[in-house]
């Protein structure tokens, strides 16, 4: 999804995420146990922040529920310091983010650049993460789907979803193995008992991949692709070997993985309500995609792509995609707490 609608999906999730942090946060852990000083910080990490808004807000959101919470069991006077960690990979405009925190806010601030694919954080140094439709991006498309010589080589399409089924398959292996280092590396940064709040896009138990995803959003692209290569203004090659690395698994294939790991309690695994999506518009195509497209297709590729995509959504009946009718994605709200 794109900001507009990950704006949305997270304005829908405001209540689960307050509820979350009420009923799980334990403050025990954050008075005074003999070391003052350890007590007197509560770090946030956002990972896949972007440049904002959506993450200042969701930081507010946090921020404000834990003090909530501290006030709720009369302990307001023993409220921690805040200090909230952005990240993103190397190339985000963290000048940007800068430039944009609010003067009024009420903690300090960090930026960490990296993969959360890695450790990026010391142990146990984390109280809270929170990450918004960030971990649905893999680390990498799966090669054998981009591999003009294999058999699964996924040719005209730059999604799996409507896809034989090995493609979906090959996308669930990928993830696997990009949870695993995801979840391996929070569980060191987490300290005991401290939440991780993921949104993600996912499907229902009982559905196939190609069935349900994210690629509803990508269609009108993958269609000005398609067009652009009939005409010969890109090779069939190039499209055929292009592959969008998200991925929305089904919530039991989460809850094994995250059971696999062993480190965490599930405290909540759960559909967001369902609502319509906006198609992108194409400032925000551009803002998500440019890159993983011109480093493909040449950098020639964005106006060209452009001003068709333009055309093919405003030519559609509905400025919006739906769960129900386009085989897109559900929101998943997933809790998790460090074990002790
Ligand atoms: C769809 S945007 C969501 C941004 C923001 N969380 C929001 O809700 O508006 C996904 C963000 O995740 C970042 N991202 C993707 N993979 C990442 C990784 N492995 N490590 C760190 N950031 C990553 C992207 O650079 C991008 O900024």
């Amino acid at each position: 999804m794109e900001a507009a609608g990950n704006r949305k999906a997270a304005d829908t999730a405001k209540g689960m995420l307050f509820e979350a942090i009420l009923e799980n946060l334990q403050i025990e852990n954050h008075l005074s146990q003999g070391n003052a000083v350890s007590n007197l910080s509560f770090s946030i990490a956002d990972l896949g922040c972007s440049v904002g808004p959506n993450t200042f807000i969701a930081v507010k959101n946090i921020i404000d529920t834990v003090t909530q919470k501290f006030q709720i069991e009369g302990q307001s006077s023993s409220l921690p310091e805040f200090h909230v960690y952005f990240n993103d990979h190397v190339s985000n405009d963290f000048n940007t983010l800068f430039a944009n925190l609010s003067p009024d806010r009420q903690y300090f601030s960090v930026g960490v650049p990296g993969s959360f694919y890695g450790r990026l954080f010391p142990k146990a140094s984390l109280n809270f993460v929170y990450s918004a439709y960030s971990v649905i991006w893999l680390s990498k498309a799966p090669e054998a789907v981009g591999d003009l010589d294999s058999p699964i080589c996924n040719r005209g399409r730059i999604c799996y979803s409507n896809a034989p089924i090995e493609v979906g398959h090959a996308y669930s292996l990928q993830y696997a193995k990009d949870i695993k280092c995801f979840l391996d590396a929070r569980a060191e940064e987490l300290a005991p008992g401290g939440l991780m709040v993921l949104l993600i896009s996912g499907r229902p138990d009982g559905t196939l991949p190609a069935e349900c995803s994210c690629g509803p959003i990508y269609e009108p692209v993958e269609a000005c692709l398609i067009d652009m290569a009939n005409e010969g203004l890109i090779s069939k090659d190039k499209l055929d070997s292009f592959n969008y690395p998200t991925y929305s698994p089904s919530m039991e294939e989460l809850r094994e993985l995250i059971h696999k790991n062993g480190c965490f309690e599930i405290a909540r695994l759960e559909e967001q309500p369902r609502m319509p999506i906006p198609l992108s518009k194409t400032a925000e195509v551009r803002a998500g995609m440019e890159s993983l497209l011109t480093k493909h297709f040449g950098t020639d590729i964005m106006e060209p792509l452009c001003v068709r995509y333009s055309k093919k959504i405003e030519a559609r009946p509905r400025p919006f995609l739906t769960t129900a009718d386009d085989g897109l994605a559900v929101g998943l709200f997933v809790l998790l707490k460090r074990k002790h």
